[in-house]
């Protein structure tokens, strides 16, 4: 089974020597391989504490997006023990028999299921990772795609990973109203209330699992990308592997888990996020690297608008910027999603002003 092409198009290789298919050009590679054991107690990155006061967590969301795009947030109400049921059920279905995997590939035209990242196709090296995708709120693929892996009946991740969902989006949704009101939309305003409404209406749940690679260096888990979202938090455990691209540096900053705050959740600031701040906030640049001796896993809450919803930059976010001109048109977030398929990082220029 493992020599067949279609299986190893979805799954890591048994092996840890590292098929020439996965070995990636020079220049995309690590910099440098975490050491598998650093859960860190220092980092360049924000760290946001939800339970401060209402008037702190505005300044502080502000800066944190404006000066990175990307930040830890505690305190944040998902309890730790869900995380830690999430990522359980989340190594349970990575290490199924690949025949059980087999049943729940992702088809052609579907994000659901067992598949590479719909990126994989902008490169030519194969990632080494695994992805399991299901669309969470509001039309949940949880329970259809997870019973696929569940034949006797008994759907043993359906439960926790619906709580996830609903934990990680309702998290964004506060998020959201806090950096919309940073941005200078007043709370019960109109545009608050369609910009909050649209922007965060639908999640997609994604499971990452990079396995360890002997030839760490000369591979990739995900390669650099900005996420389609609105907002993306995700939680990563105590295996280091997530970089970023500061938007005005040119080299890759670690992510490392907090070793003081292992519950703590990594929020991106993703594409849509960037239109309605009028570019003040820009999509942060992300990839993962794999480690040589420790599995990694990434459990991933994305959140984005409905498909039908206008994105524009808000009112406010226009009104505070230099010139007062809004950078970008409206759009569809369909129409963005086919741009992104076609133009990759480069498709919000299709839709500036
Ligand atoms: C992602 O970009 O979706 C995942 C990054 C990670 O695994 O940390
Ligand atoms: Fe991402």
């Amino acid at each position: 089974l493992f020599h067949d092409t279609s299986y190893t198009r979805y799954f890591t290789p048994p092996s840890s020597i590292l098929p020439d298919a996965y070995i990636w050009p020079e220049q995309d590679r690590p910099s440098s391989i975490p050491d598998d054991n650093e859960a860190s107690s220092r980092t360049e990155i924000p760290i946001i504490d939800m339970a401060d006061d209402e008037q702190t967590l505005i300044r502080n969301l502000a800066n944190a997006c404006e000066s990175w795009g990307v930040f830890y947030i505690v305190n944040h109400g998902v309890p730790a023990e869900l995380l830690n049921n999430v990522r359980e059920k989340a190594l349970e279905l990575f290490s199924l028999p690949p025949s059980t995997k087999m049943r729940a590939l992702r088809r052609d035209g579907s994000f659901e299921g067992f598949g590479k990242a719909p990126i994989s196709k902008f490169f030519d090296s194969l990632m080494w990772s695994e992805g399991f995708t299901m669309m969470g709120y509001p039309t949940s693929s949880i329970s259809d795609t997870t019973s696929k892996l569940c034949p006797d009946g008994n759907n043993k991740f359906r439960g926790v990973f619906e709580e996830f969902d609903c934990a990680a989006r309702r998290v964004a949704g506060r998020l959201l109203r806090v950096i919309m009101a940073g941005l200078g939309v007043r709370h019960g305003d109109e545009e608050q209330h369609d910009v909050e409404k649209e922007s965060v209406t639908r999640s997609a749940l994604q499971l990452n699992y990079y396995a360890p690679c002997d030839q760490a260096h000369m591979t990739m888990g995900l390669p650099a990308h900005t996420d389609s979202t609105c907002l993306t938090l995700l939680h990563q455990g105590l295996v280091p592997g997530l970089e970023v691209l500061h938007p005005s540096r040119c080299s890759w900053t670690p992510v490392p888990p907090l070793s003081a705050a292992p519950s703590s959740l990594v929020v991106h600031v993703g594409d849509m996020l960037q239109v309605i701040s009028n570019g003040k906030y820009k999509s942060i640049v992300h990839r993962a690297i794999v480690n040589k001796t420790k599995a990694r896993l990434s459990i991933v809450s994305l959140c984005f608008p409905s498909s039908n919803a206008t994105i524009a930059p808000s009112e406010a976010a226009v009104g505070t910027s230099k010139g007062g001109r809004s950078l970008y048109k409206p759009f569809k977030w369909e129409e963005f999603m086919q741009a992104k398929s076609k133009y990759f990082m480069a498709a919000l220029d299709n839709f500036r002003c």
